[in-house]
């Protein structure tokens, strides 16, 4: 998230391998198996909220059963024109081509008719964003509709610098993670932001309305492979740190040249937890 408070295509792109490699599947399993039973049926419809330039409908496309019309929201005009470039020529695992259609919308103002005909809501890399607030009106509108939920890649705090598999997190780590997790919680546009909380949120507000659910660890695994993604997500960690912490800024900046210096020469790997949250109103789905 830049300073403005806005994603780049740049950044979308460099983490899009990272995401798809970092799936969870029992999640994505419990979405096919009940998205399954439709048959000879007209397209199911999905709903990627938050869907920046496309990389969850890149993903899900080709796994998902049966024809797809896909619905895309974003407040961001420019993301949703890749988005539509990118996910238009895909096809379903069948070789039928998907459907799509884009919304410019603030996700702030999720309406409940938005959900209207949706078989299946899906969001990736969003929901660490909003509010506890707005994960209650998202689950409020899934049981209106018995439209499902597969919520993919929320941030759960879990980082680790590792060696050899072992991790290697010391006092100074803690530090910075305390002040990075700080900062996801400030406010991103929907109230304050659950940032870490948001695995949690998600479950809690899906169980309580007595949705079935799958959820596991869906983490980044950053090898030295991957080490433009590492070293930008050091740098970012390093500006949010800053901006919550302005009077720990040569500290940070210690911590920023060391963590990145081990990262570059290779010394360490990075760990990143995320988790995917799969939620469906009945077992089994009853098409309509
Ligand atoms: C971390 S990006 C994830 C994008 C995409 N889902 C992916 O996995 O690559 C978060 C996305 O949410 C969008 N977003 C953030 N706040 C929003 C809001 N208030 N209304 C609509 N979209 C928003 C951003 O434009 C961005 O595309």
């Amino acid at each position: 998230m830049n300073a403005a408070g806005s994603f780049s295509d740049a950044w979308l792109t460099r983490r899009e391998q990272a995401d798809h490699d970092a799936r969870a599947t029992a999640p994505l399993q419990a979405a096919i198996d009940w998205l399954a039973p439709g048959g000879d049926r007209a397209p199911w419809q999905l709903l990627d909220l938050g869907c920046g330039s496309g990389a969850n409908v890149r993903y899900l496309a080709p796994r998902l059963p049966g024809l797809q019309h896909w619905h895309l929201v974003d407040h961001d005009d420019a993301l949703l024109s890749h988005a539509v470039g990118r996910c238009q020529p895909l096809r379903d695992p069948t070789s039928m081509p998907i459907q799509v259609t884009t919304y410019q919308h603030d996700l702030h103002a999720l309406e409940s008719s938005w959900l209207a005909d949706i078989d299946l809501v899906t969001a990736s890399a969003l929901c660490d964003l909003v509010s506890a607030a707005w994960v209650e009106t998202l689950a409020d509108a899934c049981t209106a509709h018995r439209a499902a939920a597969l919520i993919t890649l929320s941030v759960d705090g879990n980082i680790r610098f590792q060696a050899d598999d072992v991790v290697v997190n010391d006092a100074e780590d803690v530090w910075l993670f305390e002040i990075l997790a700080a900062h996801q919680r400030r406010d991103k546009g929907f109230g304050p932001a659950l940032g870490t909380t948001a695995p949690q949120a998600l479950i809690d507000a899906f169980t309580v309305r007595g949705f079935h659910l799958s959820d596991a660890e869906s983490p980044w695994r950053l090898t030295p492979a991957q080490r433009p993604l590492a070293l930008s997500l050091i740098d970012g960690w390093a500006g949010a740190a800053r901006e919550q912490a302005p009077q720990a800024r040569r500290r940070i900046d210690r911590w920023w040249h060391r963590r990145r210096k081990a990262l570059d020469q290779g010394h360490v790997d990075l760990y990143v937890g995320h988790r995917d949250v799969f939620a469906a109103p009945e077992p089994d789905h009853d098409p309509r």
